[in-house]
């Protein structure tokens, strides 16, 4: 009897249900398929409606001066996107609030933030990530911030940038993974799996954005915002892989680049945004544009006013406007004037509806609201960052073994502005990091040699300026030591958008309080902060070894101090390569060859400085000694189908345990379209215990790994003669 009630009641209650559910428009129902939700809705916008949703405002105080932008709640509840500056759940709910209640269908808005290299819990820069070699690591760090950038309402960040970056005076170069086109690629799926996590609607996943599609990096002399001349074959063969790659592994948003592309700007670039994105790589998401990229096509003397602006970026592709308003205010009368269709306004609205979508933002659009110490800095990302930090610190010099600091070693002199530094180490885009969280070097240093050491500090110097002051302190300081830790490096507003450099050495002050620490006639190790390669010339003779940390973020202190003493070893490998004057940039490892490289006269290019850099890409020292041997390969001769393993034994000939990074490398000595001298095709990191050896593979697909672009992006394979690389061996193969 109790059975048939409940069974009753149940039965009710479903019918209920399913009835109500079935009054609601279709797009409302969770259970339906997304396109059909899409079209459902779609159907029912009016044109005012769809133009909101194409358009992103700002609401709350920006804190990069270069896109300031003031507090908007005026807004309307139709807009598309916020890029939010507040981490208050709250305020996300409110927003959210007004846009499911407020506006006719009900859409949700898609809150999103530049998320870069951390929300809360403030990692290294991506440049330093490229550094670990180690993907994984990007990817849990992305995890870490998506999840505490979704416990703040926000599902959408404008990261990975994935720009492949030569010109060390563009500061942008801390936000990209290094010069090489494959490790962008590796670290670019890293950072969107890490972002979408297994499923889009998961709780805890935001949407990533491949930025700034394309070509950005080459601006001409490193300057921001500045045209850049491609050609299609650096187009296909540097800077599309990357982006290739992040659409595949499921990126759901691009953004379009400021720059010019050799004549037509990114956010306009129709061959670019669509032909490539869209029709051939079948890109089923949305291109936001760059921060009023959309209103800069008239700086760039591409639009005549805001209207033709506007007209032309939705055209080549662009769906979303960043905060300048130009589709919602303009594209109604080039609607009338047939110079934009609506099929491609419906095109661009469907793209955007279908993200927010797939971000189960319909159904779910609210944020628990729950105690800011449960949301952010939980002790595993704390560990995870720190773990960051020490897999990206490279070991650039290290004379007579200064480093690890022998035990002998009683009294440590810690000079220079970066030593307290809790805010400059932190790099550019540190989005709601808080410098009080931060592990300073002199803490870490502190910390690790509690009742071991005597510590002795003074700055010595500003970042820059004339002051020398607290020079003859500070060599006083260093005269009673036994080694001197000079820390010298960037404030991070030197990185970043809009800090180009036209010099990549240290102000003057830095260079000069190391060579007056010299007088102690102490052993000296440099420690590097920045958020670029720097010009190291006048530096590195002065130092017995030089560690470079970059900007490790909040929590670079402990594994600073722990490869100092030598609790920990490091393993960073450069992602890029250090020239040894600005005056040599471009300089990076995979060049074409020059028409003397037979001569071996590479040393006579310049009059006044060798050619070669100060430290190539690949270059990092370890306290471990690993030796390669035995380089072979399963077959010398295949054809095109057939996959090829090369291996290498590597053993770690100390007592250290230590991790190592193998770069494979091809090269193509004779090719109808020239390549560059080599190519990192594959990259490993392991670890070899002391004394172990461990044997490394390289499994050759020829189709993928042995082949070359031309400027149309098509894939030539050639038969013949290939290198492979590994270490200092080199071992020939032929295609047959
Ligand atoms: C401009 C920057 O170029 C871009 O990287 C960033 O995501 C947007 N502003 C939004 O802040």
């Amino acid at each position: 009897m109790k059975r048939t009630a409940i069974i009753y009641i149940l039965s009710i209650f479903l019918f209920s249900n399913s009835f109500a559910q079935s009054l609601k428009p279709l797009y409302e129902n969770p259970s339906a398929p997304i396109e059909k939700r899409v079209e459902d809705l779609l159907k029912r916008m009016t044109l005012s409606e769809k133009l909101e949703q194409m358009t992103q405002r700002v609401i709350g105080q920006n804190n990069n001066a270069s896109n300031a932008e003031l507090d908007k709640r005026n807004y309307s509840p139709l807009t598309g996107s916020f890029i939010n500056f507040s981490n208050n759940p709250g305020f996300a709910n409110e927003i959210q609030r007004k846009a499911m209640k407020e506006s006719r269908l009900g859409i949700p808005v898609l809150l999103g933030m530049d998320v870069i290299h951390g929300f809360r819990t403030i990692f290294p820069i991506p440049l330093a990530q490229g550094c670990t070699w180690n993907p994984d690591l990007t990817k849990k760090s992305c995890e870490i911030a998506a999840k505490e950038a979704t416990l703040s309402g926000i599902k959408w960040t404008f990261s990975p940038m994935i720009d492949v970056a030569r010109d060390p005076r563009w500061g942008r170069v801390a936000e990209a993974y290094g010069e090489d086109t494959y490790s962008n690629s590796q670290f670019s799926v890293a950072a969107v799996k890490g972002y979408q996590g297994e499923k889009l609607s998961d709780k805890y996943s935001i949407s990533a954005c491949l930025k700034h599609y394309i070509g950005y990096s080459l601006s001409e002399g490193g300057r921001d915002y500045h045209a850049s001349d491609v050609s299609p074959l650096t187009l296909w063969e540097t800077f599309m892989p990357p982006y290739k790659a992040g659409v595949e592994a499921g990126a759901q948003t691009l953004m379009s680049a400021f720059n010019d592309i050799t004549g037509v700007p990114a956010s306009a670039n129709y061959f670019t945004l669509t032909e490539v994105l869209k029709n051939k790589w079948k890109h089923d998401g949305f291109v936001v544009s760059d921060w009023k990229a959309v209103y800069q096509l008239i700086d760039q003397g591409f639009a005549s006013d805001s209207a033709d602006a506007g007209a032309k970026a939705v055209n080549a592709g662009v769906e979303m406007d960043m905060n300048d308003e130009i589709y919602v205010k303009y594209l109604p009368e080039k609607i009338k004037q047939k110079e934009v269709q609506m099929s491609r306004i419906d095109d661009a609205v469907r793209r955007i509806l279908r993200v927010k979508f797939r971000l189960g933002l319909f159904d779910n659009p609210y944020v628990d609201d729950i105690a800011e110490a449960s949301r952010y800095l939980q002790p595993e990302s704390q560990k995870l960052a720190e773990k960051c930090a020490e897999e990206s610190m490279v070991l650039l010099k290290n004379e007579k073994t200064v480093l690890p600091l022998s035990d002998k070693i009683k009294k440590i002199a810690v000079i220079g502005p970066i030593a307290k530094d809790q805010v400059n180490v932190m790099g550019s885009w540190t989005c709601n990091g808080k410098s009080e969280n931060t592990i300073g070097l002199f803490d870490g240093l502190q910390k690790e040699y509690k009742n071991k050491a005597e510590i002795t500090y003074t700055k010595g110097c500003d970042f820059e300026g004339t002051d020398e002051s607290d020079f003859a302190n500070a060599l006083n300081i260093a005269a009673q030591s036994d080694v001197i830790i000079l820390c010298l490096g960037e404030k991070r507003g030197w990185s970043g958008e809009n800090a180009s450099r036209a010099s990549i050495a240290l102000p003057e002050i830095q260079e000069k309080l190391a060579a007056k620490l010299k007088e102690a006639g102490k052993p000296i190790v440099l420690v590097l902060s920045n958020g670029r390669p720097l010009e190291l010339t006048r530096l590195e003779p002065l130092a017995d070894a030089i560690l470079e940390i970059w900007q490790p973020g909040n929590f670079g202190g402990n594994p600073f101090a722990g490869i100092i003493s030598g609790r920990l070893n490091p393993s960073g490998r450069l992602d890029i390569t250090f020239p040894k004057v600005t005056g040599q940039i471009p300089m990076y490892y995979n060049m074409r060859p020059n028409a003397r490289s037979s001569m071996k006269d590479w040393n006579g290019l310049y009059q006044d400085v060798k050619n070669d850099p100060m430290f190539w890409f690949g270059h990092g020292l370890s306290y471990s000694n690993f030796v390669y041997y035995d380089l072979k390969t399963s077959k010398t001769t295949f054809t095109e189908n057939e996959t090829i393993s090369i291996e290498v034994k590597i053993k770690n000939s100390t007592n250290v345990d230590g991790q190592e990074t193998v770069f494979w490398y091809v090269s193509d000595p004779v090719a109808s379209i020239t390549q560059p001298m080599k190519k990192l095709k594959y990259f490993e990191k392991k670890e070899i215990k002391a004394g172990q050896e461990s044997t490394f593979i390289f499994r050759i697909d020829p189709k993928r790994d042995l082949s070359f672009v031309d400027g149309t992006g098509k894939s030539i394979l050639e038969k013949g003669k290939f290198f492979i690389e590994v270490n200092s061996q080199k071992l020939a193969i032929e295609l047959k």
